[in-house]
C-alpha cells in the first residue's frame, strides 16, 4: 500500500516536528524502562502535519498495537465501552477529530483514562446497580487542530500535550525526496524546492503536489520533474508561488477592499467571505501567518505589507504616505 508507505514508521525516519520527537523519545524510552505504558497523549495542530503517522509511529516504538477511531464514529457510551474492552495490555488507542465526542461518551472516558475502569449502569431508576469493570491499561493518543477545542476536563487527563507545527521549506524538500525515491519519481533537486515552498508548510499537501506534477511529467513532459516541469504543471494547477489557493487569496483581498488592510474582528471576516470561523483559524490563517502574510492583533486580523506585495499591491503604510 503505497499511501500507507509515504508515511514513516519509526521516529527516526520522521521528519521535522524536532521538539515533539525529542520529548517523545524520551517519555517513550522512560515508559519502556519502566515497563509501563506511555502516559495518554494529546497531539494537536493543523490538519495533514502527521497527527496520525505519529499515533502510529508510538505504537510501533512501544511495541504495541493499535487501534483507530474517531471522535464522530463513537456515537454512543456503548460504543466506546465495546472498544475499551477489546483493548490489550499495553495498546494504543487513537481517537482523530477527539474534540468531536459526545459529552455522554466523554463521561465514560474519564474513568478509563484515569483508573482505567470502565462504569456501567444497569438497569433504571431507583433500582439502578452500577458495575465498575477493569480495563487493561492502555494509552489514548488523541488527535485535535486546537487542544482549546475540547472541554478543560478532557484536556487535563492527557499527561503529553504536544502542539504540532507547520513544517518548514527545508524539512518539506527532504519529505518530498523521501516520497518521490518511494514511488520511484524522478525529481531533481531544484524540482523539490519549488513542490515545497508551495506545498503551506504541510506534509499532506508535498505528498498530493508531487503526485499530480508526476502526473504531469509523465504524459506532458519528459517524465523528470525539474524546475522548469513544476513550475509549470503548478501554474496549470492554479497552485501560486507561494502555494496559495483561492480562499487564501479571498480573505487576503476582502481586509484588503472591505476592511481597509484591518484590523477586522474574525467573526466578520468569517462572515464577508461565507467560511466557518474554524476553518479559518485552523486551516488558513496558520499558513498565511507563517508566511507573514497575515497577523492576529487584540483588536483582529491585519494584512501585513508583505501581504500587500504578494497581491501585488503597495503596502497600506506606502498607500497613507501617497495620499
Ligand atoms: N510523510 C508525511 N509526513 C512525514 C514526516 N513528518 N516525515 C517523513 N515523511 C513524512
Amino acid at each position: 500500500d503505497i499511501e500507507r508507505s509515504l508515511r514513516p514508521q519509526r521516529l527516526e525516519d520522521y521528519i521535522g516536528q524536532d521538539r515533539v520527537k525529542r520529548q517523545m523519545a524520551i517519555f517513550i524510552q522512560a515508559a519502556q524502562k519502566r515497563n509501563e505504558p506511555l502516559d495518554h497523549v494529546l497531539l494537536y495542530g493543523p490538519p495533514g502535519l502527521g497527527k496520525t503517522t505519529l499515533a502510529n509511529i508510538i505504537a510501533q516504538e512501544m511495541g504495541t498495537n493499535i487501534k483507530t477511531t474517531s471522535g464522530p464514529a463513537i456515537e454512543k457510551p456503548g460504543d466506546l465501552a465495546a472498544i475499551l474492552t477489546s483493548l490489550k495490555e499495553g495498546d494504543v488507542l487513537f481517537i482523530d477529530e477527539i474534540h468531536r465526542l459526545q459529552r455522554s461518551v466523554e463521561e465514560v472516558l474519564y474513568p478509563a483514562m484515569e483508573d482505567f475502569v470502565l462504569d456501567i449502569i444497569i438497569g433504571k431508576g431507583p433500582s439502578a446497580k452500577s458495575i465498575r469493570l477493569d480495563l487493561p491499561k492502555f494509552t489514548l493518543v488523541g488527535a485535535t487542530t486546537r487542544a482549546g477545542l475540547l472541554t478543560a476536563p478532557l484536556r487535563d487527563r492527557f499527561g503529553v500535550v504536544q502542539r504540532l507545527e507547520l513544517y518548514n521549506q527545508v524539512e518539506l524538500a527532504t519529505i518530498i525526496s523521501r516520497s518521490a525515491e518511494i514511488l520511484s519519481v524522478n525529481l531533481d533537486e531544484k524540482g523539490a524546492e519549488e513542490l515545497s515552498v508551495r506545498s503551506r508548510g504541510t506534509p499532506r499537501i508535498a505528498n498530493r503536489l508531487l503526485k499530480r506534477v508526476r502526473d504531469f511529467a509523465e504524459i506532458e513532459g519528459k517524465g523528470v520533474i525539474d524546475l522548469e516541469t513544476a513550475r509549470t504543471a503548478l501554474e496549470l494547477f492554479e497552485v501560486d508561488a507561494k502555494g496559495l489557493d483561492e480562499i487564501d487569496r479571498i480573505m487576503l483581498t476582502t481586509i484588503v477592499e472591505k476592511f481597509d488592510g484591518g484590523p477586522v474582528g474574525i467573526d466578520t471576516l468569517a462572515a464577508a467571505i461565507g467560511e466557518e470561523r474554524n476553518t479559518i483559524e485552523e486551516v488558513y490563517e496558520p499558513y498565511l501567518i507563517q508566511l507573514g502574510y497575515l497577523a492576529r492583533t487584540p483588536r483582529g486580523r491585519v494584512i501585513t505589507s508583505g501581504g500587500y506585495r504578494h497581491l501585488g499591491l503597495e503596502p497600506a503604510v506606502l498607500q497613507e504616505q501617497v495620499k
